[in-house]
């Protein structure tokens, strides 16, 4: 089930919302709960029946986000946290979501962000590896090509890393793919999954379109080229409309729900669900990129199967070849970097 199917069943379940069952209760915390994404993704997980205690933590507002959330009348319960109450906010959590950091300007690429946020994920994944080792982590702080990584790196040192629980969430990428696809070919965007496989930023961002419904309405050409770069470099779109005022937030704060909400419900039990993210993964660690963004299943435990890339075009071969040398260049940036911190 991708992203599309799965807001879908969300929506459907709206009228369950107080009939969830205890078995199906979880602790969520959003750490960055104050911000552009923050503030639409603590809400949306406010409306999602499978969530029962909702913990926001940011360095600023959060108690006043917290309040004003608290008022929405379904079943979890929520609390906002402050700067010097991290380890509480995290303490025992069992999906810890990170939005906090800075977001790019007009000009910026993700990698701009990686002197401020690295040391931001670094700080918040060390207290979470202290009072929540066994926390699901889904992270959406750019550059994610790298920061995902540094939180695999200070939960080895740790001694509690599990592969199976470290999410890059890439959902954004697929959300546009089917969104600008369904454009193109008139069909209706939920009907056009498109796999996004790779990483999260530019050129490692590369869309099967071949493998997508519609698909075929594009497969090559200048429309091709102009698609692929559309989905590629589509939140500079966003950064150039808000004039440096941010970038994307409410299309992220969606697509944050969508994979959360997926995650819980696989967690929960729910049998074939499948998303894209980025995750550790064999698919090209043979060429240094260590982790991957390709549909995973998830389970119980987290990620249950990670899937291939699967049959792609010659188009789709070329843009593999560009984005695998960066993104090891991306992840060995991030690795590097946590070796050589305090
Ligand atoms: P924002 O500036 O509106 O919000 C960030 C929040 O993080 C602020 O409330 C800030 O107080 C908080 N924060 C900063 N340091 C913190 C710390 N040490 N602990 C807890 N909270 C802290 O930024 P926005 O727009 O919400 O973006 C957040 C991040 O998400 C950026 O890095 C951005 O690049 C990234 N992003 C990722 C996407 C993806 O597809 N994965 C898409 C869009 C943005």
């Amino acid at each position: 089930m991708f992203a599309r199917q799965a807001l879908r069943s969300a929506t459907a379940s709206t009228p369950r919302l107080f009939s969830t069952s205890a078995a199906n209760n979880r602790s969520v915390a959003v750490l960055g709960a104050s911000g552009g994404i923050g503030q639409p993704l603590s809400l949306l997980l406010k409306q999602n029946p499978l969530v029962s205690d909702l913990r926001l933590y940011d360095v600023r507002l959060a108690p006043g986000v917290a309040a004003d959330i608290s008022h929405v009348n379904t079943p979890s319960t929520t609390t906002g946290y402050q700067a010097d109450q991290l380890g509480e906010a995290l303490k025992d959590v069992e999906v810890i979501v990170i939005p906090a950091g800075v977001p790019r300007k007009p000009g910026m690429t993700r990698d701009d962000l990686f002197n401020t946020n690295a040391s931001i994920v670094r700080d918040l994944a060390k207290k979470a590896a202290e009072v929540a080792p066994k926390a699901h982590l889904l992270i959406i702080s750019n550059p994610v090509n790298s920061t995902v990584p540094i939180v695999a790196e200070v939960f080895k040192k740790a001694g509690v890393y599990d592969p199976k629980k470290l999410y890059g969430v890439t959902t954004l990428d697929v959300t546009r793919a089917s969104t600008f696809l369904s454009g193109i070919s008139g069909k209706k965007p939920s009907d056009t999954i498109v796999p996004v496989v790779g990483g999260h930023s530019g050129v490692t961002i590369v869309p099967l379109l071949s493998q997508a419904n519609g698909g075929d309405a594009v497969a090559k050409g200048e429309q091709y080229e102009k698609l692929v770069h559309r989905i590629q470099f589509g939140g500079d779109e966003v950064v150039k409309a808000k004039d440096g005022a941010g970038s994307a937030t409410l299309s992220m704060a969606y697509a944050a729900a969508v994979f959360s909400d997926a995650l819980l419900k696989a967690l929960n039990g729910e049998k074939g669900i499948k998303e894209c993210a980025y995750v550790e993964s064999p698919l090209y660690k043979d060429q240094g990129a260590t982790f991957f963004a390709s549909p995973i299943t998830l389970g119980k435990d987290g990620v249950e199967e990670i899937h291939p890339v699967g049959k792609v075009s010659a188009e789709e071969e070329k843009l593999l070849e560009a984005a695998v040398p960066e993104l090891a260049k991306n992840i060995k940036k991030g690795v590097e970097w946590y070796a050589a911190s305090p």
